[in-house]
């Protein structure tokens, strides 16, 4: 595992943003795995300025979200769709057919579930998978415990999960209790993992991650086991990890 800390978020931000924006100009073709949250709208902000101003190209690119809440529609301001249309989709030369979430309306999930597998598995994996951290250790919506060969399925939100998400609804009880998610095993597919961190409230669940024991508890250790896993982090974030696996990149 690859830790790279800077000194503020705004350049963690930039960095993870040149990482995805050098996949896409080594391999126009590149699919992209993508998560949503506050500590990534800056990230997809980036791309999408580095596509206006630098002619960052999207046109073949594909691209596959981590997950999708289940039971809102994807016209729904807080769905997933809607996160990724108003921060990225809308802003670059992406083909839509090629940008792929979940499918939380699905009549049969576990079907959904299963046929989303199968079509990372048809595109050949997602060769760059962009994630963040939940403040219980969560990547995706990967709840503790969690187990390390899972793959796509209906979780269950956690409480800390539910409020932590609830300022975009109108209110907590309108939160979806469940999303359909990558499985770990599918995410530790990804040729690449790529997981950003910012500000002092990740400190705690950082360090757990990237030096704790490995365990379910912490879903995000699986990470340790990626033979190419990057993870960015402001010095905010980085407070708690050891001194002797910090590189300083300013
Ligand atoms: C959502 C996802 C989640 C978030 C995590 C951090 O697609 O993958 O794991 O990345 O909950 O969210 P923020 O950045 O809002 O703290």
């Amino acid at each position: 595992m690859e830790i790279l800390i800077q000194p503020s978020a705004a350049s963690a931000t930039q960095l993870a943003a040149e990482m995805i924006a050098q996949t896409l100009r080594a391999n126009p073709r590149a699919v992209l795995g993508l998560a949503t949250g506050h500590t990534l709208e800056p990230v997809y902000a980036r791309l999408a300025q580095m596509h206006q101003k630098l002619l960052l190209d999207f046109s073949g690119c594909r691209t596959f979200n981590l997950d999708e809440y289940i039971g809102l529609p994807a016209a729904d301001p807080n769905s997933y769709r809607s996160y990724m249309n108003l921060h990225l989709f809308e802003k670059v030369n992406i083909a839509r057919h090629n940008t792929h979430l979940p499918d939380g309306m699905a009549t049969h999930l576990d079907a959904a579930c299963a046929d989303y597998e199968g079509r990372i598995a048809r595109i050949g994996g997602i060769e760059l998978q962009l994630l963040g951290i939940g403040l219980n250790g969560h990547i995706g919506f990967n709840e503790p415990p969690s187990r390390s060969d899972s793959r796509t399925h209906v979780e269950e939100l956690s409480p800390e999960t539910i409020r932590h998400n609830a300022p975009q609804f109108a209110s907590p009880a309108r939160v979806p209790r469940r999303a359909i998610t990558m499985g770990i095993g599918t995410i530790l597919d990804s040729h690449r993992c790529l997981l950003l961190a910012t500000g002092a409230e990740k400190a705690d669940i950082v360090a757990q991650a990237v030096e704790g024991p490995l365990t379910g508890q912490i879903p995000a250790s699986a990470l340790q086991t990626h033979f190419n896993c990057t993870v960015i982090l402001d010095s905010a974030a980085a407070a708690r990890v050891e001194a002797q696996v910090q590189t300083v990149i300013s």
